[in-house]
């Protein structure tokens, strides 16, 4: 068993730090975390060890250090298509009742609240490619949004290596939507140009965002305290239009901290509606 090199107060500091600037819970049982993404935060700057880096960060001796460390503490996992159901339900339910309900004024609204490196808000785009092509005609705003700028910055290069492309994404709509660029396959612009991002804490002041039909809030609130998942959703509602959708994170909900939204089940996906 290997034992710790960092003080409790320092690993209180990272937590206190983290909590604050993301609202991602973490505590001493999550040392071993701790140490496995602040060490290269740390030879990255050239601090000898990560006590170095949190003094560092304590004594706000560089611009942007206290980000770096943040940054370093939240989980990017993601992966095209993640789940499959809520592209279903997409395609087979909500899609074709929001081209009969915003017909009149042709747009069309998704936000990837909490989008890592893009793959989410990039498979609504094929999707919509792929199965709705007389929405292209129609104002569509795909948005993404993440509190990292290391994440915003991968999503919007739109560059992906092998490994993350043979995660979810079905070999035909690779080799339709993506171009080999050396070893990565980057994303055709008429894909990539179908979103923006933008960076957004969830935690923070929020900047204008469009009225939201569809919202993917998927696997970031497990991260939260009951109280800060109560206001972000309160918040992700003020921006949905009236009977918006959202989707959650298979092991999230809404229930117990918002009864404004209806937990639906159509087929194998659960989304949540506004009342
Ligand atoms: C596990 S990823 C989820 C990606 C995608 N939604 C999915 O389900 O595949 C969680 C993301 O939440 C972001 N995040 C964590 N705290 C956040 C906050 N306070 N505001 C905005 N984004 C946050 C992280 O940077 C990370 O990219």
């Amino acid at each position: 068993m290997t034992t710790s090199t960092l003080t409790p107060e320092a690993i209180s500091y990272v937590c206190t730090t983290v909590r604050q600037r993301s609202a991602i819970e973490l505590d001493i049982s999550k040392t071993y975390l701790i140490e496995a993404r602040l060490a290269p935060v740390a030879k990255q700057n050239g601090f000898a060890s990560i006590d170095e880096l949190i003094q560092a960060v304590k004594a706000k001796r560089k611009l942007g250090l206290e980000s770096q460390l943040v940054e370093a503490m939240t989980t990017n996992e993601t992966s095209f298509f993640r789940d499959l159901h809520p592209f279903e339900a997409l395609r087979k339910t909500l899609l074709p009742e929001i081209r009969t309900k915003n017909a009149a004024r042709k747009s069309l609204n998704i936000w990837s609240a909490a989008c890592s490196t893009g793959q989410e808000i990039y498979s609504v785009a094929m999707h919509l490619r792929e199965h709705f092509p007389e929405l292209a005609s129609w104002k569509v705003q795909l948005v993404g949004t993440d509190l990292s700028d290391e994440v915003l910055a991968k999503a919007k290069a739109a560059k992906f290596s092998q490994i993350e492309v043979n995660r979810g994404l079905p070999a035909a709509l690779l080799v339709k939507n993506f171009q080999r660029q050396g070893m990565l396959w980057e994303l055709r612009p008429e894909i990539r140009n179908m979103a923006t991002f933008t960076k957004l804490n969830l935690i923070e002041r929020w900047p204008v965002l469009p009225c939201m039909d569809i919202v993917f809030l998927r696997n970031v609130l497990i991260y939260f305290a009951p109280e800060t998942k109560r206001m972000i959703l309160e918040n992700i509602r003020k921006v949905m239009a009236p009977r918006g959708v959202l989707f959650l994170g298979a092991a999230e909900t809404t229930m117990g901290l918002d009864a404004a939204f209806e937990r639906i089940q159509s087929d194998n996906s659960v989304f949540y509606r506004l009342k």
